[in-house]
């Protein structure tokens, strides 16, 4: 081994206090170089966060790593900011995030959300499902699950729970005494932290699906802003007033980065003795797909699970059959990139 990649090596082990990873899993170490003469060691560290104490912290540990460990005298360290996907955990596993989003609470996104991580899950895909939307978590309930308190494992990462062959993680299961908790600010910050970055998901989990807050307010601008990079489906009702709403809400995850993949119309049409009646008006989906220049994937019509299942259709039903198309076409659009 050669000095730089003892140096890179001793490295590896430092924490970031900012993101509790290792430099190794943060792949933080991104430049070494060593003046023999002065025996000196030049590096640039990647830091999860941008800030005076998290500098400090993290230039206390690696002095000590190359001036006591490795006995040199002189140090240089120029800081750059990780981007997310620097984390060498994520490239690895390859996870998808498929966030869920609508303009405005109501119109199934929950559903939608649920639906189609059985969906992917139906079509031989490792999945997650991340309930985030803190203002009225559901999917639990989708699901037909008891509300358990999370366990940690021996790395202290949540474990999520299992449900019809997918893992999921909901705010519900950090609320005490169903009193409504308003996440904001560094808290909300910290619990989304958790949900993104300190879950022991299955080694070959592939796809994350994740319900976020409806609506273009503060806090739902704050979690898209603290999830990683995503794709996006917009779900919206078939009415022309809802979708305007949902294409505000289409504009913003544009503003922040994340790839639209598509848009659902939900509750399109009721299925009446051979006829499909639009009581809830038509053409709302196409309009927000037009506007925001992507695709209408797919329409979902009316109607309940059958067997009484509070949230999630069987594939001998045509709404079923529904979510398996948009998961297909989900799943061809993202690995076609
Ligand atoms: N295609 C559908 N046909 C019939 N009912 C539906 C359909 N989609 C959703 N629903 C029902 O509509 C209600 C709202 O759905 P859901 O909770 O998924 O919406 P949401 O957009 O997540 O709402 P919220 O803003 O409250 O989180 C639920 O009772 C759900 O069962
Ligand atoms: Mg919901």
């Amino acid at each position: 081994m050669n000095a730089k990649e003892t140096i890179k090596k001793a490295l590896g082990a430092i924490e970031d206090p900012s993101n509790n990873q290792t430099f190794e899993q943060n792949n933080a170490v991104r430049y070494v170089s060593v003046e023999e003469d002065e025996n000196k060691v030049n590096l640039v560290i990647g830091i999860a966060k941008d800030d005076d104490e998290t500098k400090k912290q993290v230039k206390r540990r690696i002095a000590k790593v190359i001036k006591i460990d490795l006995g040199y005298k002189g140090l240089k360290i120029d800081f750059e900011l990780l981007k997310k996907k620097d984390s060498i955990v994520d490239e690895k596993r390859k996870i998808k995030y498929i966030g869920v989003a609508s303009g405005k609470g109501g119109v199934g996104k929950s559903t939608v959300a649920a639906n189609l991580a059985v969906a992917l899950k139906r079509i031989g895909k490792q999945v997650g499902i991340i309930d985030a939307d803190i203002y009225g978590s559901s999917i639990p309930t989708l699901f037909n699950m008891d509300i358990l308190a999370p366990r940690a494992d021996e790395n202290e990462k949540i474990i999520p729970f299992e449900t019809h062959g997918i893992e999921l993680i909901s705010t519900e299961f950090f609320i005490k005494d169903d009193k409504p908790v308003m996440w904001r600010g560094p808290m909300l910050g910290k619990m989304l932290n958790n949900f993104f970055y300190d879950v022991a998901w299955k080694e070959d989990i592939e796809y994350i699906v994740v319900d976020l807050p409806p609506g273009t307010g503060d806090v739902a601008l704050d979690i898209q802003k603290l999830i990683p990079e995503s794709e996006m489906v917009i779900v919206t009702t078939p009415h022309p007033s809802a979708s305007h709403i949902a294409r505000r809400a289409g504009y913003a995850a544009k503003s922040l980065n994340h790839d639209i993949l598509g848009v659902v119309e939900n509750m399109a049409w009721l299925n009446h003795n051979g006829e499909a009646l639009k009581i809830f008006g038509e053409g709302g989906g196409k309009e927000v797909s037009d506007k925001l220049e992507t695709d209408l994937l797919q329409q979902i019509p009316i109607g309940q699970p059958e067997d009484g299942h509070p949230g999630i259709y069987s594939m001998g039903e045509d709404i079923g059959v529904a979510y398996i198309g948009l998961a297909n076409k989900l799943v061809k659009t993202i690995e076609d990139k």
